[in-house]
């Protein structure tokens, strides 16, 4: 076997705890569409019996709204992390690269087979920020819609709080019924979303194998060093 000697240069492009809620989101996702959609259709139900004792639809419930609570959190300290991590300053670069048309050509070609992957100051092309950008405001609806369903069953605490916060958007949104449509429209933007994100993920960890894809998981990215 023809052996070769190559050496890599390696860099940290995810931190530990940003790999961490990578996958913690990606959890809550999942389980927030499948029971989600028990929520809004339960296909199942336990076998009758004579004791009040088969709550199944408030459990699915609950674990609903802790799950979205989890995804709440840790969105909100993901953006903390984007925005204010010393570790993170790769990702912020990626901002300055989005208003560079050169980059968007270079890269829209690249997807085409028609060129080489664009040289990027940060980890994501102006492309993929669009996109992780869009799936923000996703998140950012759902939850919003999320808690306004949330205040209108439990009225103490946390969803006294909620309301009095964010009542003026159930009227602004035209009340109960259509949030609770838009959060349910929100789930199936995701739904598409989430495949194509997978499929982009393969595809760049295929074309471009020193692309720091794979790094979402082991956080770093290897490149080849010419020296
Ligand atoms: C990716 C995130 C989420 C997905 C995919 C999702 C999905 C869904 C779906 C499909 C429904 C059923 C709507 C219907 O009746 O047609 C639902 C209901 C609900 N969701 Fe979410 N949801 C998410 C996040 C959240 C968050 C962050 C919260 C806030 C804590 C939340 C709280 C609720 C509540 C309170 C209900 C209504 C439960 C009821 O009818 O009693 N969800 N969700």
């Amino acid at each position: 076997m023809k052996e070769q000697n190559k050496t890599f240069k390696r860099s940290l492009t995810f931190t530990p705890i940003v790999r961490f809620f990578h996958w913690i989101r990606a959890f809550c996702i999942f389980f927030l569409i499948f029971s989600g959609f028990y929520i809004a259709y339960p296909f199942l139900s336990p076998e009758p019996n004579t004791e009040p004792t088969n709550f199944l639809y408030a459990l699915f419930r609950s674990w609903h709204i802790m799950v979205g609570f989890l995804l709440i959190s840790v969105s909100i300290f993901r953006l903390y992390l984007f925005l204010a991590d010393g570790r993170n300053k790769n990702e912020r670069m990626s901002v300055s690269d989005l208003f560079n048309i050169k980059i968007w050509i270079g890269q829209i070609k690249n997807y085409l087979f028609l060129g080489p992957h664009p040289y990027i100051k940060g980890v994501y092309n102006p492309l993929q920020f669009f996109s992780y950008f869009f799936l923000a405001v996703l998140v950012l609806i759902i939850s919003l819609t999320g808690v306004i369903l949330y205040y209108n069953v439990y009225h103490n605490g946390l969803g006294g709080i909620l309301f009095s916060m964010f009542k003026w958007l159930e009227v602004a949104l035209g009340g109960l019924a259509n949030v609770r449509m838009i959060h349910h429209i929100v789930t199936w933007i995701i739904i598409i979303f989430i495949p194509i994100h997978i499929y982009m993920a393969v595809w760049n960890a295929v074309k471009h194998p020193d692309g720091g894809v794979d790094s979402i998981v082991g956080g770093f990215r290897y490149q080849e060093s010419k020296n």
